[in-house]
Order: C-alpha cells, then sequence, then structure tokens
C-alpha cells in the first residue's frame, strides 16, 4: 500500500458547468450530498488514458477489450479466488440497465421478486419494468447494524417467486454481508429454485475489518444460480462513463440475458473501456489512498452525529461511502429530506424512495472532500437545533 499521499483529496473541485447530476439539480445554493458519485478526481492513469484515446479522434463502434475479459477475471480470482472464464462475462452500460434486464430474463410474466429494504430504488422498480411483482422483507436493525431476517425472507418466498435481488456491499444501510449470511441466503433460495441476482457494484469500497464475498464465490452450485453485477465505477468514480458487466456462470441463464438485452441495451461507448482498463490495471494505489479518506470521513460524520445531531440515530457503514440517518426520533418536522432541503440546503436522498423501513430516513453521500462534508453537517445542525 502506497502511503504517501499523491491525490489532493482534500481539494473541493468544482463541478458545476460539468453535466453533473449531482451539482446540476439543486441550484448553487445547495450542497449536493445526494446521488452515489464522488467529488473526487479518478486515478491519474485512468485520465491518461483517456487523453490518449480522445486524441485518436476517431470514435466509430467499440468491442470490448479482450484484456479487459482476461484483467477481470485475474482481479476475481486473486481477490475473491473465484475463477471466472472470460466468456462467462457480459458488458453493459450499466448495472442499472443489468437489474431490469434480470428482471426480464428470469421467470415468466407475474413472477415476484424477492429483495431486502430499505434498498436501492431501481431494485424496486425493475421487476415492475419487467411485469414482475416485488416481494419485500425488512432488514432488522440490532445492536447497530442492519441484518438478514432469515425467517421473513424465506416465509415471503412464494411457488411465483423466481429471483431474489442481493445488493451487497448493501445500498443503503452500509453491510457488507459475512460468508454465514450469505451462505444461510443462498441455501434458502437454492431450495425453493430462486436464482439470485447479485449486485455487489460497492464491492471494492470496504473498509477494514470487512471483506467482500461474492456470492457465486460460495460455491459451484450457488453459481449455477446466480448473476453477479459488478462495475469499476463506483470503485474509481467513473459512473458517468458507463461500463459494467454480469458474471453468468450457467450458459443457459448468459443466453437469456443476452437475449433479454438484444437490440435494446446499447454496447459499452469506447471511453468506457479505456477507462475500465486503466482502473484496473493501474488504479489501485489511488483507490487505497480514497479508502483511508473515505474510512476518515466515515468516522467524523459518526462522531459528529453522535455529538451534534444526536437525535438523528445511524450506523457505522461497513463499506460504500453512503450513511443511512434515522430521523424519526429527531423532531423534524415533516419529511427530513425536505426539511434538510429548505432549511440547511443540503440535498440528501430522502428514505422513503428506498420502499418499507425507508420512510423518515435520509441518505448521505460522503465521497466528497472533508470541508464539504463538515461545511454540510454544520449546516444540518442549525437547522435542527434552529427549528427547536
Ligand atoms: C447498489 C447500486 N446498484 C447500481 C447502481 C447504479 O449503477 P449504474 O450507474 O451502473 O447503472 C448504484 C448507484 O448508486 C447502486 O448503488
Amino acid at each position: 500500500m502506497n502511503l504517501t499521499p499523491t491525490y489532493n483529496l482534500n481539494q473541493p473541485i468544482d463541478r458545476h458547468n460539468t453535466d453533473s447530476s449531482k451539482w446540476r439539480r439543486y441550484g448553487d445554493d445547495v450542497l449536493p450530498l445526494w446521488v452515489a458519485d464522488m467529488d473526487f478526481i479518478s486515478p491519474r492513469p485512468v485520465v491518461e488514458a483517456l487523453h490518449r484515446r480522445v486524441e485518436h479522434g476517431v470514435f466509430g463502434y467499440g468491442d470490448t477489450p479482450a484484456a479487459l475479459r482476461l484483467l477481470i477475471c485475474e482481479r476475481l480470482e486473486r481477490l475473491y479466488g473465484w475463477k471466472v472464464s472470460p466468456p462467462e462475462l457480459f458488458f453493459l452500460p450499466g448495472l442499472v440497465s443489468g437489474l431490469n434486464l434480470v428482471c426480464r430474463a428470469v421467470g415468466i410474466l407475474g413472477d415476484g421478486v424477492l429483495m431486502q429494504t430499505p434498498v436501492y430504488p431501481p431494485f424496486l422498480t425493475a421487476p415492475i419494468n419487467g411485469g414482475r411483482t416485488v416481494i419485500t422483507t425488512l432488514l432488522q436493525e440490532r445492536n447497530g447494524r442492519y441484518e438478514v431476517d432469515f425467517d421473513a425472507f424465506e416465509q415471503a418466498i412464494t411457488p411465483n417467486t423466481s429471483l431474489f435481488l442481493l445488493c451487497n456491499p448493501h445500498n443503503p444501510v452500509g453491510r457488507v454481508y459475512e460468508r454465514w449470511e450469505l451462505e444461510r441466503m443462498a441455501e434458502i433460495c437454492l431450495r425453493h429454485d430462486v436464482l439470485i441476482c447479485a449486485d455487489e457494484i460497492h464491492c471494492d469500497l470496504i473498509y477494514n475489518g470487512h471483506r467482500h464475498i461474492p456470492m457465486a464465490s460460495l460455491s459451484p452450485e450457488v453459481a449455477g444460480r446466480c448473476i453477479t453485477l459488478m462495475s469499476p465505477s463506483k470503485t474509481f468514480n467513473l459512473a458517468g462513463l458507463g461500463c459494467a458487466f454480469a458474471v453468468a456462470q450457467n450458459p443457459e441463464i448468459m443466453k437469456r440475458v443476452q437475449s433479454a438485452a438484444a437490440g435494446i441495451v446499447p454496447h459499452v461507448n469506447v471511453l468506457g473501456y479505456v477507462a475500465a482498463l486503466a482502473a484496473y490495471r493501474e488504479g489501485q494505489s489511488w483507490l487505497d489512498e480514497v479508502l483511508a479518506y473515505l474510512t476518515a470521513n466515515r468516522d467524523y460524520l459518526v462522531d459528529f452525529i453522535q455529538e451534534h445531531l444526536s437525535a438523528i440515530a445511524t450506523t457505522k457503514p461497513e463499506g460504500t461511502y453512503l450513511a443511512w440517518l434515522d430521523c424519526r426520533n429527531a423532531g423534524i418536522p415533516g419529511n427530513p429530506f425536505r426539511f434538510f432541503l429548505d432549511q440547511a440546503k443540503v440535498a440528501l436522498d430522502d428514505g422513503a424512495r428506498f420502499g418499507p423501513g425507508g420512510e423518515g430516513f435520509v441518505r448521505l453521500n460522503f465521497g466528497c472532500p472533508r470541508a464539504t462534508l463538515a461545511q454540510a453537517l454544520a449546516r444540518m445542525r442549525e437547522a435542527v437545533e434552529h427549528d427547536r
């Protein structure tokens, strides 16, 4: 690990006038700590590789670089002992496309799709878009962390349930599931003939003391019943470049996903490939620095809330740069998202959009310079104190 910082992550970067969704939606007087991208510059090798590609000046149709397929397979084996071969990868412009495709590729119209809430909102809409129904169970907060309610999980499965959408690390609650939890979820799914789609987009953003385990790496049996969705986009802050991939080791499932995509889902753009390749090849030292920075941001945030916003409850994220704040007992009038937007000029994500269990919560993105985070928290504190 590179111990001397080479990136100045403290330095705020002006993202106005860059077509940033995060920075455009709420006007110039609002600090945006919502949507999941970070306010950090990407790894230098990525920026340089993009420069070289742009200089070439010809941007015709692309094709997945064989080197990227190999690099990803090598990475999955190195990090997780998970053996994947290049044809078992299917490239997509984003994970949300992947979630929607998988909902259409698995089962039949009207089938149930199981998920645990609160959860990333497109989980709730993907089944509906594909003519399926949504089945939810609640994650349970116990002793400062969210846990799977295995009884409710199993009881929610009906003969028409064909798919379980797993989010690991779990957005928004920041859990990184342990092996035994994954094994138990997988065992239940396999016993009930439920396929698993594992959204593991946050898999590289894991804090000390925790370890990401891909669901499909548990065993060949699980791999044969699992589609994994991953991407360098959260890891290296490349969300706007649209390069993601699905891993399906069951050829029948791969065929179904590919035919659901045919003619509808566009190819990954050439710059997305260039960035992904450079990031996986040369981005690790940047990632080490960013993880150290995010760890300090996370701890700053949790301490600040305990000290100055103590009526708000939160858990310490094990992964992701997202914090899930329980404002239900904070005496905040109305919807807390609205309150912080109007009174503090801080844009968060409205917990109500994350399905059952989300009402009264907000999600805060701490992937930003410390000064931005500190300013947002100070504004939130002032708004809450002013309202007393
Ligand atoms: C769990 C999860 N899945 C998928 C996405 C979005 O993926 P993409 O931008 O590749 O569609 C996000 C972004 O926040 C996410 O948190």
